[in-house]
């Protein structure tokens, strides 16, 4: 396979491969030894506020000089509203009940203290920082940042999940997209009101590539060279993993996580909004099972904040039922070797076919 194409050329990287940004589990350095590959690394800044977002681009910077994505959540907040505060009170109630019945004594925040970051509050450090490539998920960007970021000469990378998205993302300018199928781990980047897209990584890349003008980087259930290959076949011209790092060096997940993951069997992984409002894949809990049952899931961002405490303090005590382990459905071969190692094998693969 050749490893150079027009994206990789617009990116500054040597290969096709890019590491997922995995909030919570992307390290800087993580990022580097993806670099070091001649992957794109991507930093994952989620939601964080801007001040730790700058601490962490600036880390990153320290341990690699190839360009890198810093990665953020696109969201619109839902705001304030009389009903929002009483099911939010209702879930918080509903939240620590659970967990004291399951021995977790946890105080969670009130609805009034809880901080929430808008991404545009993000896009100054990322400008300060000279950030090269942009890419981000939950939502399109407004059309004053994509002019704001252009004119600075950012690359950006939008991720979709249907392609009605797809076509959204190329009207607004993007330059190109992340096309997420329902396989990977972590949260759907959906953005478009309506039921979730559950559509499978082969319909939706195939359809996109048809439906769009723009370099697509395909995310999903990717692990060796057959499963890269099928997806640059569909039109994909760049490779997007992130469940084969979740058990790397560079993984910021603990012991304990790892092993749950190194345990993990098909049936395990999910689907589930229990824990932050919002879709995401990853091994089924008991939390997540009593959560969903419940009726009391908030949206998205506020059951995230809310049941933030609760996954802190199960995981300073190793308690695999109450914390979020985000995970795609190609969980196997489970790979705890360096981003770089992991990567350079893959690539040595790939100049084989
Ligand atoms: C633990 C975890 C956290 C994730 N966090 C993010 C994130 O912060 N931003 C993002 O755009 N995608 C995030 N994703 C999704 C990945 O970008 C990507 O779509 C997915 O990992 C690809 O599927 P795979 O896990 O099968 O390789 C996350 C995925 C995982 C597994």
């Amino acid at each position: 396979m050749l490893l150079k194409n027009n994206l990789t050329q617009m990116l500054g990287v040597d290969t096709p491969i890019v590491q997922a940004p995995m909030l919570g589990v992307t390290t800087p350095a993580m990022v580097a030894a993806a670099s070091a590959a001649g992957a794109l690394g991507s930093l994952a800044l989620g939601d964080l506020p801007a001040v730790v977002c700058r601490d962490l681009i600036r880390q990153t910077k320290t341990l690699t000089e190839k360009p890198f994505a810093v990665n953020f959540f696109a969201h619109s907040i839902p705001g304030l509203s009389n009903e929002l505060r009483t099911s939010y009170n209702k879930t918080r109630l509903f939240v620590q009940d659970l967990a004291r019945k399951h021995g977790l004594e946890v105080s969670l925040p009130d609805i009034d203290t809880i901080s929430l970051t808008n991404y545009q509050d993000q896009i100054d450090i990322i400008l300060e920082e000279g950030c090269p490539i942009v890419s981000f998920t939950f939502g399109n960007l407004d059309p004053a940042t994509v002019t704001r970021l252009k004119e600075s000469g950012v690359f950006l990378i939008g991720t979709c999940t249907s392609v009605a998205e797809a076509k959204v993302l190329e009207a607004a300018g993007i330059d190109a997209i992340c096309v997420q199928g329902i396989e990977a781990g972590g949260h759907r980047g959906t953005f478009l009101e309506g039921p979730l897209p559950q559509i499978g990584g082969l319909s939706l890349l195939a359809q996109v590539y048809d439906a769009v003008n723009l370099p697509l980087i395909y995310a999903g259930g990717l692990y060796n060279v057959h499963t890269i290959q099928a997806a640059y076949d569909l039109g994909a011209q760049a490779f997007q993993l992130g469940s084969m790092f979740l058990g790397s060096a560079e993984s910021a997940l603990q012991p304990f996580e790892k092993e749950r993951l190194r345990n993990a069997i098909e049936s395990d992984n999910c689907l589930t909004k229990s824990f932050t409002g919002r879709y995401a894949r990853g091994l089924n809990t008991t939390f997540m099972t009593q959560m969903e049952d419940s009726g009391f899931v908030l949206p998205y961002p506020y059951q995230n904040k809310l049941t933030a405490p609760l996954r802190q303090l199960a995981r300073t005590q190793e308690r695999t039922d109450f914390i979020s382990l985000w995970a795609g459905q190609s969980l196997q071969p489970y790979r705890e070797d360096s981003c770089t190692t992991i990567i350079k094998h893959l690539i040595n693969q790939l100049q084989l076919i």
